[in-house]
């Protein structure tokens, strides 16, 4: 039985990020998302929010559970049992950090980190640039769940 851990901020989820997790739903036994709770980086939605919107997407997925975790990463992946960590690639300037994170959690805890090349669908897309889109009223239809979409233009009106 082996377990894949898919961490990130998630902050909202996007089509990029459920593309991995399903891509990991069939490729391992169990399959771990985990939501960083990093109220330093301010947060659109808060942790709670993010396993919520994140549930909702993936219930096609029976082997996919969603939980938060506050602290170290390699300190989840030993409470969950997860056997590997995934992460997606979208562009090379994303493997130079992934690799430096990849490499600290491995001397931390030996855990393998495994890349997954994003759908090319996807490789503009970031939560980051789905916000400041949404946030001056452009369209993120096609780039998040519907869920999403509306869980941001509920966010942002109430912010204005
Ligand atoms: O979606 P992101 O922002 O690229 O995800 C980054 C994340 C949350 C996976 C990374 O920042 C992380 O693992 N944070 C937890 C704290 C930690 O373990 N830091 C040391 C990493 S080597």
């Amino acid at each position: 039985m082996i377990t894949a851990l898919v961490p990130g901020s998630f902050d909202p989820p996007t089509y990029g990020h459920l593309d991995i997790v399903g891509r990991c739903a069939g490729l391992f036994d169990r399959v771990v998302v985990a939501v960083a709770n990093n109220p330093a980086k301010n947060p659109l939605f808060d942790a709670a929010e993010r396993v919520q919107l994140l549930q909702g997407c993936c219930g096609a997925w029976p082997n996919v559970e969603v939980a938060s975790f506050d602290g170290l990463l390699v300190d989840f992946v030993r409470q969950t049992g997860a056997d590997v960590i995934v992460k997606g690639l979208r562009v090379v300037t994303d493997f130079e950090y992934e690799l430096q994170l990849a490499q600290m959690n491995r001397r931390l805890s030996g855990t393998v980190t495994l890349f997954v090349p994003t759908n090319a669908e996807f490789g503009y897309l970031s939560s980051s640039l789905v916000k400041e889109v949404a946030a001056f009223g452009g369209s993120v239809e096609g780039l998040v769940p519907p869920t999403v979409v509306l869980a941001l233009k509920e966010r942002l009106a109430n912010e204005r």
